[in-house]
C-alpha cells in the first residue's frame, strides 16, 4: 500500500469559507464584511469579479452536500459568515442566517458528513471596521467573543469541532500590510496589532468555547509556507531566517511559546503592539489541535532596502499559468512552486515547535486551468498527481511519528480566490459560474477510490 501512515480512523475531508462559496451576500438580512466592499472596490481583484454569486452555495445545500457524500468525505470544513448571522458584528442576531447554517449542519450530520466550523475566515463585518478599525482595536477581541458564544450556544449540540481564525498571518499581512486584500490596509503598524489581537481573539475564543461545551475540540489554523536561502551565501541564509520568523513562526511561537520571534520582534519596535500582561496566557491556552494550511515553499534572499526584513521573499512571483518554470519545477497556476517535501517540514517543525500536537491538515491542494472535456468529464492529471504527492508526504511522516489525523482538502469546489476572484480553480468540483453546473473533477474520483480503499466508505 503506498500510503502506509492513514488508518481508518483518519479524517479526509474538504474545506472551503463562506465568503468564497456562499453569494447571497445581502440576502435575508446578511450585513456586508470588509470584502464585501472591497471586492466591489474597481481595481482591488481580478477581472473586477464580485462574489455576489460565487458557487450560489446559499441556496444549495442539499445538492451541495449530496456531492461531498457521494464523494465519501468524512468531514467538511467550512466557515460561518460573521455578519450574516450578527449583520452589525455586535448585538442584533439574524435568525434568518443562523437557520442556513442549521440546515446546512443537520444535512451533514444526516449524511454522515462531520461539520469542522471556522469561526473566522476573513470576512469582518465591515460595521466592525468602520465603528473600531477592526482588529486593530482589542474592542473586537472582546466582541469576537461574543460572536463565538452565540455560534456556540446555536450550534454546539452539533457542532463538536471548531476553528477560532484561519490563517492570522495572511489575514494580517495581506490585509494590512501589503493591502492586496481586505481591508486594504499598508501599514506595519496595522499589521503587527492585528497579528497580536487575532491570537488574543483566538485564545478567548477558545477559552469560551471550552467553557459552554467542554467536549468540544478546538483549534487555530495556521498557514506555512517554508522559507529557504536563494543562495548559500550568508547574507541569503539569514534572510531566509527573519523570513521564516515573518510568515511562520509569527503564529507558531506565541501559540506554543508564549513569545513572539526575538530577531523579528527587535526589528518591529517602531510598530508592535504592547503585549498585556495575560495576553501570552491567553494565547497559549492549550488547544486540542493545530491546522496546517500548506500550499508551497518561497525563497529568500537580502535586500537591503525592503523595511524590517531585509530579505525579498519572491517564491511565488512566477508568471500564470507557467507550469515548469526555468528551474524545471512544476507550479500550479497560482504559480506556486509544487513541493511535497516542504509539507513534511513543516509538519516536523509544528511537531517540535509544540510538543508532538495533533495536527490535522486543514487545507492543501492546487489550482489549475481546469476544462470541461466534450465527453462531460474534467482531466485534472497535474492537481491528481499533486495530492498523490502530498499525501505520499502526508503518510511519510505519520510514519515518522507526527500526529497527523486528518486532511481535509482544498477546496471542495472551484470558488472565489480573493483577489485573484473567479479565476483560479482549486475544486474537487468543477463550477460553471454561468449555469451553477457541478461536475466532480477526476481528481474527486481519485479522492473518492482513496477514501473507500482506507476507511471503506
Ligand atoms: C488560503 C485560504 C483559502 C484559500 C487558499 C487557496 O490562504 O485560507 O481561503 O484561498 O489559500
Amino acid at each position: 500500500m503506498e500510503y502506509n501512515g492513514f488508518t481508518k480512523d483518519f479524517v479526509f475531508g474538504s474545506a472551503s469559507a463562506a465568503f468564497q462559496i456562499e453569494g447571497a451576500v445581502s440576502a435575508d438580512g446578511k450585513g456586508p464584511s470588509i470584502w464585501d466592499k472591497f471586492s466591489n472596490t474597481k481595481g482591488k481583484i481580478r477581472n473586477n469579479d464580485t462574489a455576489e454569486k460565487a458557487c450560489d452555495h446559499y441556496h444549495k445545500i442539499e445538492k451541495d452536500v449530496a456531492l461531498m457524500k457521494s464523494i465519501g468525505l468524512s468531514a467538511y470544513r467550512f466557515s460561518i459568515s460573521w455578519p450574516r448571522i450578527m449583520p452589525d458584528g455586535e448585538g442584533l442576531v439574524n435568525e434568518k442566517g443562523i437557520s442556513f447554517y442549521n440546515k446546512l449542519i443537520d444535512e451533514l450530520i444526516k449524511n454522515d458528513i462531520t461539520p469542522w466550523v471556522t469561526l473566522f475566515h476573513w470576512d469582518l463585518p465591515l460595521a466592525l471596521q468602520k465603528k473600531y478599525k477592526g482588529f486593530q482595536n482589542r474592542k473586537v477581541v472582546d466582541l469576537f467573543g461574543e460572536f463565538t458564544r452565540i455560534a456556540v450556544e446555536r450550534f454546539g449540540d452539533r457542532v463538536k469541532n471548531w476553528i477560532t481564525i484561519n490563517e492570522p498571518f495572511e489575514f494580517s499581512c495581506f490585509g494590512h500590510l501589503l493591502g492586496t486584500h481586505a481591508p486594504g490596509l499598508k501599514s506595519p503598524r496595522a499589521y503587527f496589532h492585528v497579528m497580536h489581537n487575532v491570537l488574543l481573539a483566538h485564545g478567548k475564543a477558545l477559552r469560551i468555547i471550552k467553557k459552554l461545551s467542554p467536549e468540544a475540540k478546538v483549534g487555530i489554523v495556521i498557514s506555512m509556507t517554508p522559507i529557504h536561502p536563494a543562495t548559500d551565501t550568508p547574507k541569503d541564509k539569514s534572510a531566509a531566517k527573519i523570513a521564516n520568523e515573518f510568515m511562520n513562526d509569527i503564529t507558531l511561537m506565541p501559540l506554543y511559546k508564549g513569545r513572539y520571534p526575538e530577531e523579528l520582534w527587535k526589528r518591529a519596535v517602531l510598530f508592535r503592539p504592547k503585549i498585556k500582561k495575560g495576553d501570552m496566557d491567553i494565547i497559549t491556552s492549550p488547544a486540542d489541535f493545530i491546522g496546517l494550511n500548506y500550499y508551497s515553499r518561497e525563497k529568500a534572499s537580502f535586500k537591503w532596502y525592503i523595511p524590517i526584513l531585509k530579505a525579498d521573499i519572491s517564491g511565488s512571483s512566477t508568471p500564470e499559468k507557467q507550469f515548469i518554470d526555468a528551474e524545471g519545477k512544476q507550479r500550479t497556476s497560482m504559480g506556486w512552486e509544487i513541493y511535497p517535501e516542504g509539507l513534511r517540514e513543516c509538519l516536523h517543525h509544528i511537531k517540535e515547535t509544540g510538543n508532538n500536537p495533533d495536527i490535522y491538515i486543514t487545507e492543501t491542494g492546487g489550482a489549475f486551468d481546469d476544462e470541461l472535456s466534450p465527453d462531460g468529464t474534467i482531466k485534472d492529471e497535474l492537481r491528481t498527481s499533486l495530492l498523490q504527492k502530498y499525501f505520499k508526504a502526508a503518510s511519510t511522516a505519520i510514519e515518522e511519528g507526527v500526529n497527523l489525523k486528518g486532511i481535509f482538502l482544498w477546496s471542495l469546489m472551484d470558488n472565489y480566490e480573493w483577489a485573484e476572484g473567479l479565476s483560479k480553480r482549486f475544486g474537487l468540483i468543477y463550477v460553471d459560474y454561468k449555469t451553477q453546473k457541478r461536475t466532480i473533477k477526476d481528481s474527486g474520483y481519485w479522492y473518492k477510490k482513496l477514501i473507500g480503499e482506507i476507511c471503506g466508505r
